[in-house]
């Protein structure tokens, strides 16, 4: 079981169209439908959900279409928070939510105050989000560390780069799913998703339910995650084994 599953919920627009509907008819369905795969994810015992609701280039869509995403944003959030503050979900965003509507920001932080504490699933919704400004931020915040003295240059490691990373302390995710067909990050979680195991599928975000969830997990199941080892070592490892392999010194 993966302890930490990121989506990217793709496919909305073309859901609509399909049904001759606005695509924010199918945006309101994807929202639906993020409370179906809450559930589901929780009801697994998974960690931490990571959804990708807006990228930094969403903001290229035409200026009606952001409105309304916006709106759906903080509908959402009103509606959902105490819901899931009963549920024991700790809810976070990450991404630049300074351009956000100030309307939008204050329910953001509504939300995660209220559900800071919860100590059941961690849902992150990846809001402004991209992963080049992700790793540009945490490269901004160690040169800013250099330049006070705190550290020096050879302190910048990977492993300290990725504590300056949106929700460090999360594992990093272990399954990532794009539903809609395309085959493609778009600039979600790149540092972040370096070793997970990648699953892509044509149904679109609001028909993707509890039935393709588990079959996302089924195959991260059937999977053998070899981080850079061999098969052998895997399947035969002693975990003495692994640590006597292992000579990154990590
Ligand atoms: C994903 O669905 C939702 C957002 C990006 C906000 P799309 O709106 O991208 O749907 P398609 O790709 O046009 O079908
Ligand atoms: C990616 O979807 C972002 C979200 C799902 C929020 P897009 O549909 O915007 O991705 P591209 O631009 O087609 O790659
Ligand atoms: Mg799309």
């Amino acid at each position: 079981m993966p302890r930490h599953v990121a989506i990217i919920m793709d496919g909305n627009g073309r859901w609509a169209s399909k049904r001759h509907l606005p695509r924010v008819a199918g945006h309101r369905a994807g929202v639906e439908n993020i409370r179906t795969l809450v559930s589901c994810a929780a009801k697994r015992g998974i960690a931490a959900l990571t959804l990708f609701a807006f990228s930094s280039e969403n903001w290229r869509r035409p200026p009606l279409e952001v409105r309304l995403l916006m709106d759906l944003f903080v509908m959402a959030l009103d509606q959902e928070v105490q819901k899931l503050h009963e549920n024991s979900v700790r809810l976070r965003v990450i991404g630049d939510r300074s351009l956000f509507p100030d309307k939008l920001q204050a329910s953001i932080e509504t939300a995660e105050g209220l559900t800071h504490n919860n100590t059941g699933l961690t849902l992150v919704i990846a809001a402004n989000y991209g992963g080049q400004w992700d790793i540009a931020n945490a490269a901004r915040y160690l040169a800013g560390e250099v330049a006070a003295g705190r550290l020096t240059e050879t302190d910048i490691t990977p492993d300290r780069l990725a504590t300056c990373l949106s929700a460090s302390d999360l594992p990093f995710p272990d399954l990532f799913i794009r539903s809609g067909g395309e085959h493609r990050i778009s600039n979600f979680m790149l540092w972040q998703l370096a070793y997970a195991e990648l699953y892509f599928t044509e149904c679109l975000w609001p028909d993707f339910g509890q039935a393709e969830f588990e079959q996302a997990l089924s195959s991260y199941g059937s999977r053998q995650r070899r981080f850079g080892m061999t098969g052998d070592q895997v399947d035969g490892a002693h975990s003495s084994d692994l640590a006597a392999s292992d000579t990154s010194g990590t």
